[in-house]
């Protein structure tokens, strides 16, 4: 194959060879690189990493477009997963460099036989929610930086403890590449933007809305004072009344490990995962202290 300049504006790698090809090329001429990670369903928080890269000196930008099979588990939403790569090639226009968007033999080809595992800051939240989920993003995201070898990758604080999860494994096995995290964008009202929203129904829309409200008022008050449990708890509740469905986790974690915090005594974070209908949405902001 080769870099194929006709499907779409941005060029389109669909093998490792050529993505690197064209890296190689790049290299030569003193670019310096940088990586977006992504399952596609493009929306305007990925559009911001992009952003990041380039204000932390990327001059090339490859955007990858893999919905990664072995970080869904069960019953997940794998074969559901919005696939729109035509759309998501428009909606980067000149913003990116190239796309990779290589098939899933081409990422796992025929005995492929190795996982990586992050241990520590893994073993909660998401880690309990989707006991294989992150074993996935590792593997993946390992072979994508390998892959690309770019100078910068960047992941979006939307998933908060992917992007720990994947500092920990580039830092673990000394893989030269600067991971940059990306602020989470909000709809007007808010919710947290994903790939996901769009499962949504008019109704669950309006109540996913106030889940970031919700959150925002939590972290507030924890950091006047209140009581963290009770306040947890009381924004439980809330979302319940709401309509939302289930609630894995709605907890103040400690910013590093991802340790429960009772009592704050520095800077925390409040993360939630809650379903409302078909999705579940994750949402996270800092807890500030007051002391
Ligand atoms: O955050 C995501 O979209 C995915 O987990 C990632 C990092 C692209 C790996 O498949």
């Amino acid at each position: 194959m080769a870099i194929d300049t006709t499907t779409y504006a941005v060029p389109l790698a669909r093998t490792i060879t050529d993505m690197r090809a064209e890296v190689a090329t790049w290299r030569a001429s003193g670019e310096t690189v940088g990586l977006v990670p992504t399952m596609g369903a493009l929306h305007e928080g990925h559009l911001s990493l992009i952003d990041v890269a380039k204000a932390n000196g990327a001059t090339k930008i490859i955007v990858s477009i893999f919905v990664n099979p072995t970080q869904f588990g069960p019953g997940e939403d794998f074969d559901a997963y919005p696939r729109t790569e035509a759309t998501d090639a428009k909606k980067l226009g000149a913003r990116a460099d190239l796309i990779f968007a290589p098939n899933a033999a081409e990422m796992y080809p025929d005995g492929f036989g190795t996982t990586v595992t992050v241990k520590g800051v893994t073993n909660t939240l998401e880690g309990e929610a989707r006991p294989t989920h992150f074993d996935g993003v590792a593997t993946i995201v390992s072979k994508l930086l390998l892959a690309a070898q770019p100078d910068c990758a960047v992941f979006g604080e939307k998933d908060y403890q992917q992007l720990l999860a994947i500092r920990r494994m580039v830092a673990d096995l000394t893989i030269p590449v600067q991971i940059l995290g990306g602020p989470i964008l909000r709809e007007p009202d808010g919710l947290a933007m994903s790939s996901r929203n769009v499962y949504l129904t008019e109704t669950e829309r309006k109540a996913a809305g106030q889940l970031n409200v919700i959150l925002k008022a939590t972290a507030e008050a924890i950091t006047e004072g209140a009581d963290i449990k009770k306040a947890t708890l009381d924004a439980e509740a809330k979302l319940f009344a709401l309509g939302f469905d289930k609630i894995d986790y709605l907890t103040v974690r400690d910013t590093k490990t991802l340790q429960p915090v009772e009592t704050l005594t520095e800077e925390a974070r409040i993360l939630v995962a809650a379903k409302i209908g078909q999705p579940r949405l994750l949402d996270n902001m800092p807890v500030l202290s007051n002391s």
